[in-house]
């Protein structure tokens, strides 16, 4: 390799929209750069310079516990400044368009815009009006790049690879922005993606994406190396194409009797939050093979590296 091959930073992205933008190399050098954050967070004084004298806004525009508080703490882990963007009490309530938002705050100053919003797009649209990188925390039906970093970084912590996992995904996959980011990430990096779930929520076109599609959760129970179990959207139970409550547990929920159908090491993951007894068990839930809490203590560490190699790229072109 040249010099100048190696001279070149792997990361040169100053936003992060989603995974469908990232390379192999990229995914793993920010799983990379967040395996060194980890450690900041087992020190007494959890905090490093990285991002000093740099400023963070939250944007949600969409209810968050994990992303927004994950992101806040992971800015303040970097010694930057945070604000946090209400919308209920903001002058979008006069009308203010999200552009108009968007760019008044960047007038104040800021370097990186983490952005959540109802509307697939949202995050890239703001990208192209401004000037700061900007995350995208979740936009949509679209994109979730953040949940799906702290997931393959989960799996790679807990299993030691991801090329040739078979990895199923169970449940709404339609709507799901996590399963969609989940399932770019997981094949770019070598894993056997299954999706499962009622043939309403798992369309067989997703079969373009690279993923097997099947509706018979118990048949692939021994195969799988990873279940991620997706959360159900209630208020669309009772929307024409979801099963009653009942009738999905019965089928897809990953309980004790199920979990003993799995290799002995199975690891059981779920983006939060969890509908307890409907998706999951509670056993399961906080049984020896659920990584549910440990993806949250992940995601801090990805959000940390996220946010440090979008501002450097952003530094470079400066
Ligand atoms: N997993 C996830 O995005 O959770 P929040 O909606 O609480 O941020």
């Amino acid at each position: 390799m040249t010099a100048a091959a190696t001279d070149k930073p792997v990361w040169t992205q100053k936003h992060l929209l989603g995974l469908a933008d990232l390379s192999r190399e990229e995914i793993y050098h920010v799983l990379d750069t967040a395996e060194g954050f980890k450690e900041v967070s087992t020190r007494s004084v959890k905090k490093v310079p990285a991002l000093r004298g740099r400023v963070v806004v939250n944007m949600f525009f969409e209810d968050s516990t994990r992303t927004r508080m994950s992101f806040e703490l992971a800015a303040q882990r970097l010694s930057a400044d945070v604000i946090y963007f209400a919308e209920k009490m903001s002058s979008t309530q006069k009308g203010e368009t999200l552009i108009d938002t968007a760019r008044n705050i960047e007038a104040m100053g800021v370097d990186i815009m983490v952005v959540r919003h109802p509307a697939a797009g949202a995050a890239m649209h703001l990208s192209q009006a401004v000037d700061c990188c900007v995350v995208n925390a979740g936009d949509g039906q679209h994109a979730h790049p953040t949940q799906a970093l702290l997931d393959l970084f989960t799996i790679r912590e807990r299993k030691g690879r991801i090329e040739g996992l078979n990895v199923a995904i169970v449940g709404d996959i339609a709507h799901s922005r996590v399963a969609r980011s989940d399932i770019c990430g997981l094949l770019k990096l070598g894993a056997q993606v299954t999706l499962v779930g009622p043939p309403t929520l798992v369309l067989k076109s997703f079969e373009t994406m690279g993923a097997r599609v099947t509706h018979d959760f118990e048949s692939i129970l021994p195969e799988m190396d990873v279940i991620s179990m997706l959360r159900i959207q209630k208020e669309r139970m009772t929307s024409s194409g979801f099963p009653s409550a009942r009738e999905y547990v019965r089928f897809f929920g990953m309980n004790h009797e199920r979990l003993r159908s799995c290799r002995d090491d199975v690891l059981i993951m779920h983006p939060g939050p969890v509908n307890r007894g409907l998706e999951l068990a509670a056993d399961v839930a906080d049984g020896p093979h659920s990584s549910i809490l440990r993806q949250v203590t992940n995601g801090l560490a990805v959000r940390m590296a996220v946010l440090f190699l979008c501002q450097q790229a952003a530094a470079g072109e400066e």
